[in-house]
């Protein structure tokens, strides 16, 4: 049925939700020049009183987002209200009243992908969701689109802004982690509860989404091993990038080699010369490996209400068009895949590794780390002692390639060492190889 205006209702209007309303009324007639449709937002549905008033679009305001499910006129929904609950349930309402949903949510889809995607299927209907990974960085269609051809083999990403902007005023001020972390809050970054970010959740969920698509089958969060950054120490921030020339970045990788697919989310050290390594503040990069194509770089504003927005007008358009042409019922965005998926878990994993053992400075200590090292078959490529700078000294030791297993083994025997005056810290060193 072809339709000449199109419904839509924002459910949750936080940051995003206003950033949206602005993007209307700014740009409308382009808008509905590439929907081909007129576009009227009908409703907002939001807890706390919005004192809103658009009088172009005249939306009617409530409280209770089943008004909107009710409403049959209603076409497409935004859910802008993130995080597992309630946002999963009103997206499984709407999508089984026949609705379409745009969603910026990374953590629904990480979490529940299958029930999504199978009931989008099951109604007919289709889910967009642009805004889930790279804010307005159009990733998703890039990946889902515009790489369709590719088998493809690798994703490394900068994926979330707030630790981005942590790590960036760590590495160019030298801020100890909780400084940086307030800058970040005030910049108005974080997820509504930033230890999400900090701790490397909102990077495995967009993760998740994006080695979906990539596998074409759903790849578990619990899959897929995390750490953040709360442990970093500006220290070795400081130490890599002047005496190493490495910088330090969140990294999401996803690898699928022979079957097999891996995925982590940890901080890493990257060579300063490879383009990660100038993605500053909350600028977000994901680089997409291709059979065909080879490296795909997407690189653009990560975080910030205007970017996500850009992103959840552009699926509003995608929706638009096919309900205006009565198509949107005919082939799913993402088709739900039985596909069986092996993990590859992150002991397989081999890199070089920075370590700093802080010792009582006493002679034969660093003959006793690499005699540790020899033992688990970790090949030192370079070691450096610093001047103590607080208690005890600082030796960094640089590893040729080694397995996680095998360093993580070493590891702790290290720390057992009555010389040792702190745990062993250890940053993995990204190639991208
Ligand atoms: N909190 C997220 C970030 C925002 O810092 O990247 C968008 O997902």
């Amino acid at each position: 049925m072809m339709k000449d205006t199109v419904n839509i209702a924002l459910v949750g209007m936080g940051t995003v939700g206003s950033s949206l309303i602005e993007i209307f009324h700014r740009n409308l007639p382009l808008l509905e020049e590439k929907a081909g449709a007129k576009l009227r937002i009908t409703w907002i549905a939001d807890l706390r009183r919005t004192p809103f008033k658009d009088a172009v679009q005249k939306p009617r305001l409530t409280k209770d987002w089943r008004q909107v499910v009710r409403d049959p006129a209603v076409d497409i929904v935004v859910e802008l209200i993130g995080g597992y609950e309630p946002a999963r349930t009103i997206v499984l309402e709407c999508l089984k009243a026949g609705k379409h949903v745009a969603t910026a949510n990374k953590a629904l889809l990480a979490k529940h992908w299958d029930e999504v995607f199978s009931t989008a299927q099951d109604h007919r209907v289709q889910v967009y969701f642009e805004a889930s990974v790279g804010s307005g960085v159009p990733v998703i269609q890039g990946l889902n689109e515009g790489m369709s051809a590719n088998r493809v083999e690798r994703i490394y990403g900068i994926l979330n802004g707030t630790t981005n902007y942590i790590l960036t005023r760590m590495t160019s001020e030298g801020l100890d982690f909780a400084r940086a972390l307030k800058g970040a809050q005030k910049a108005g970054f974080a997820e509504a509860d930033p230890t999400f970010d900090i701790e490397g959740l909102d990077a495995a969920h967009k993760l998740v989404v994006l080695a979906s698509l990539a596998a074409g089958g759903w790849v578990h969060l619990p899959d897929v091993s995390v750490e953040g950054i709360t442990g970093i120490d500006v220290w070795d921030v400081n130490f890599a990038r002047k005496k190493l020339g490495l910088v330090t970045k969140l990294l999401g990788i996803a690898r699928f080699d022979d079957g097999k697919v891996s995925a982590r989310v940890h901080p890493a050290l990257i060579p300063a010369s490879h383009p990660f390594a100038n993605v500053s503040a909350e600028y977000n990069a994901v680089t997409i490996h291709g059979d065909a194509a080879g490296d795909v770089m997407f690189y653009g504003k990560g975080a910030g209400g205007p970017a996500a927005a850009s992103a959840v007008a552009s699926d509003v358009v995608y929706l638009a068009r096919q309900v205006a042409n009565g198509t949107a019922d005919q082939i799913p965005y993402i088709t739900r895949r039985e596909r069986k998926l092996t993990m590859d878990p992150i002991e397989n994993v081999v890199c070089r590794h920075y370590l700093r053992f802080t010792m009582k400075d006493k002679p034969g200590v660093l003959a006793r780390i690499a005699d540790i090292l020899g033992r688990h078959k970790v090949s030192i490529a370079s070691v450096h002692q610093d001047g103590g700078v607080r208690r005890g000294v600082p030796i960094v030791i640089v590893t040729h390639q080694a397995p996680e297993g095998a360093v993580q083994d070493a590891m702790k025997e290290a720390d057992g060492m009555s010389a040792m005056i702190k745990k062993v810290v250890r940053l993995r060193i990204e190639d991208f190889k």
